[in-house]
């Protein structure tokens, strides 16, 4: 008995589904060194132009935004030193928002379904910043609208707090695909779209959720459960900001028991709030 060979459809669901299990390369029969091909100088000629290219100040900035080399063409450093001198030049949480969206030096690009940059309020004084997207907000376009996000409502509810009064994003503003965590390549890459979207908004209180934003954002690079708790300077802003590491939502799904730790935190959040007379 012959089998039946799948059809255009079924083959693009499989893909669907390797894809959202985080197979996103081919597999040749022999093993290929990527990051030996990415350090060779020879094989990049275009990369290095392409870098020229986004730096030069004047021009139109989506013109220059889509000849940002690929990840896979060009060292992850050099990308985030594009990405460095682009994000300096938003002038707005918009603008900031279109830069990214055109930006195609993040491979995660090509495997998420869309950006997920930012909820919440942009004036607020509060910002949230998790890890990255997971399916549900690749799907939605919002952070944190999960399970996990679910639970941050509450525990936002909980000290009095919904989305209209905090701005929330990620270090990383696409899904990785299979959810798993984002290389510190994609990190780097992505960290001046972040760094630059914190100083837009302009927050007074900082909240890192879990140890990527955490150890990205202020250096920590103890557990996070030990960090955790503990007001720190935030100290990318002219003005000094405080910042506190809190456990990730995410992670108080899987250990409930730490709900009391987390709660303890948001009581600081609280004090923190009503002393900048942002509680209501
Ligand atoms: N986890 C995160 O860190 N960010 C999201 O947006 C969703 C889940």
């Amino acid at each position: 008995m012959t089998e039946a060979r799948p059809d255009h459809a079924q083959l693009v669901a499989l893909f669907d589904f390797y894809v959202a299990a985080g197979i996103d390369i081919a597999l040749d029969e022999a093993p290929h060194d990527r990051f030996a091909e990415n350090a060779r100088p020879a094989e990049r000629p275009a990369a290095a132009a392409d870098v020229r290219l986004v730096q030069e100040p004047a021009g139109d900035p989506e013109r220059s935004l889509r000849a940002l080399p690929l990840a896979a063409t060009a060292p992850p450093e050099e990308v985030a030193e594009a990405a460095r001198m682009r994000a300096r030049e938003a002038r707005t949480l918009a603008e900031l928002e279109a830069m990214v969206a055109a930006f195609e030096g993040c491979a995660l690009k090509r495997t998420a379904k869309q950006l997920v940059f930012a909820d919440g309020n942009p004036e607020a004084d509060i910002m949230l910043v998790g890890e990255a997207p997971g399916g549900d907000e690749d799907r939605a376009g919002k952070p944190f609208v999960g399970r996990a996000g679910q639970l941050l409502d509450r525990m936002l509810a909980s000290v009095g707090l919904d989305r209209n009064q905090v701005y929330i994003a990620n270090v990383v503003p696409w899904r990785p695909p299979g959810n798993r965590t984002p290389t510190p390549q994609e990190v780097a890459i992505c960290l001046p779209f972040t760094l630059r979207q914190i100083e837009l908004c302009a927050p007074r209180i900082i909240v890192t959720l879990g140890a990527p934003a955490t150890q990205t954002l202020l250096g920590l690079k103890e557990g996070i459960k030990r960090v955790r708790g503990r007001w720190v300077e935030y100290s990318g802003l002219a003005h000094p900001v405080r910042a506190l590491p809190m456990l990730h939502p995410a992670y108080l799904l899987r250990q409930p028991v730490d709900k009391r730790l987390a709660w303890r935190d948001l009581r600081l959040l609280r004090r923190a709030m009503e002393e900048i007379g942002a509680a209501r």
